[in-house]
Parts: structure tokens; sequence; C-alpha cells
């Protein structure tokens, strides 16, 4: 089973959402954490039937992450996907659930981790940037590549009408990354 971890509009809980109902995952999607209450993420999962847990958004790393491993006691749950979490996992998360935590980020990474990747991408000037489905480890967007997918940028390009572009390609990209995952890990 999967928990997906969104803090906003959760298009990409959405793509996973749309794949596990198509039987493309690997496995099912059991359970939305956000903490972020006014998080559309949440419509998402109310209209699929998933439930969601609202945890409380700590500023301490460590409290949220324990209010994280609470949430996730009670479902037994094999990968957590964070699809828009807009927070740094604390380390006793990343320890609970070893080399079993994906991440989508707007970027090719290592290159412009961290927040606002598609404005540092315009910023810096480059021709292309991407996506990146990665497994989280305990720095700031650093953990092993499991997918990319580059995105051209072009002239006249906004903050807005990149990420865009980039959006429609996570939307493929996670899923497709999420099942390659599956199908490979060990248990
Ligand atoms: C996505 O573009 C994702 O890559 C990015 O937030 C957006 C969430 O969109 N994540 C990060 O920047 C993490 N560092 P969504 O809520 O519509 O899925």
């Amino acid at each position: 089973m999967i928990a997906v971890l969104a803090s906003g509009e959760g298009t990409n809980f959405q793509a996973l959402l749309d794949a596990d109902a198509a039987g493309q995952l690997h496995a099912t999607i059991a359970l939305l954490l956000t903490n972020n209450p006014q998080a559309r993420a949440i419509e998402r999962a109310q209209r699929a039937n998933i439930p969601h847990v609202v945890i409380p958004n700590h500023r301490d790393r460590n409290l949220l992450g324990t209010a994280i491993l609470d949430a996730l006691q009670a479902t037994s749950v094999q990968l957590l996907c964070l699809a828009g979490f807009m927070r740094v996992l604390a380390p006793a998360v990343i320890a609970a659930y070893p080399r079993r935590i994906l991440n989508i980020h707007p970027a090719l990474l290592p290159k412009f981790p961290g927040l606002h990747a598609v404005q540092q991408a315009l910023t810096a000037g480059v021709t292309e940037t991407g996506c990146t489905v990665h497994l989280v480890d305990e720095g700031i967007d650093t953990g092993p590549i499991i997918l990319q997918e580059r995105v051209p940028i072009l002239p006249g390009d906004t903050e807005a009408s990149l990420a865009a572009r980039i959006h429609a390609v996570e939307h493929r990209v996670y899923p497709r990354a999420v099942k390659l995952f599956l199908s490979t890990a060990t248990t």
C-alpha cells in the first residue's frame, strides 16, 4: 500500500490516483497525509474515496515527523510518495521507511534543488530543465534518482508557463517511476 503526502493542489497525487484506478501501479494508494487543511489534494482524496489525515503543520521538523509517523501507524505502508509535500522530512521518518520514500522535484537534479526550482532554472538562463523522481534521503533533494525527463525552456517562458509544462511531464513520469520502483524493489 502507498501513502501520499501532499501540501497543495495535488495534481501529482491525482496522476497517481488515476494510474492506480487504471491498474497501472504495483500497489494501491491507501492514504493521503497533508499538512495543509486547505489543500486541494483533500478533495481529490475524497472524490477517490481515499481516507485522508490532516497533520498539524508543526514548525519543528521532528514534531512534524512524529505526527506523520503516528498518522501512518494504522496502515501497513510499503511506499511513501511525496507529491508537492513542501516540508523536509525528519530523520525519524526516513529511518522508519528506509529506501521507501519517493519525491518528485521540478528540475533535473542535482540541478536546482530546494524551493522555487522552476524560477531557479529561469534565473540561471539554462535552455532546459525537467523533473526528477528520486528516493528521499536526509539531504535536500539529494537521494538516488529513479527517473528524469527533460523539458525545454522556450523564449519568453515565465515561471507559470514553464511550471505548467513541467507539471504535464511530471504527471506522466511519477506513475511510471512508482511502477518501476515497486517492480524492482525488494520487500
Ligand atoms: C510539483 O511541481 C512538484 O514537483 C513540486 O511541487 C509541485 C506540486 O504540484 N515539488 C517540489 O517543489 C518539492 N521540492 P501538485 O501539488 O500539483 O502535485
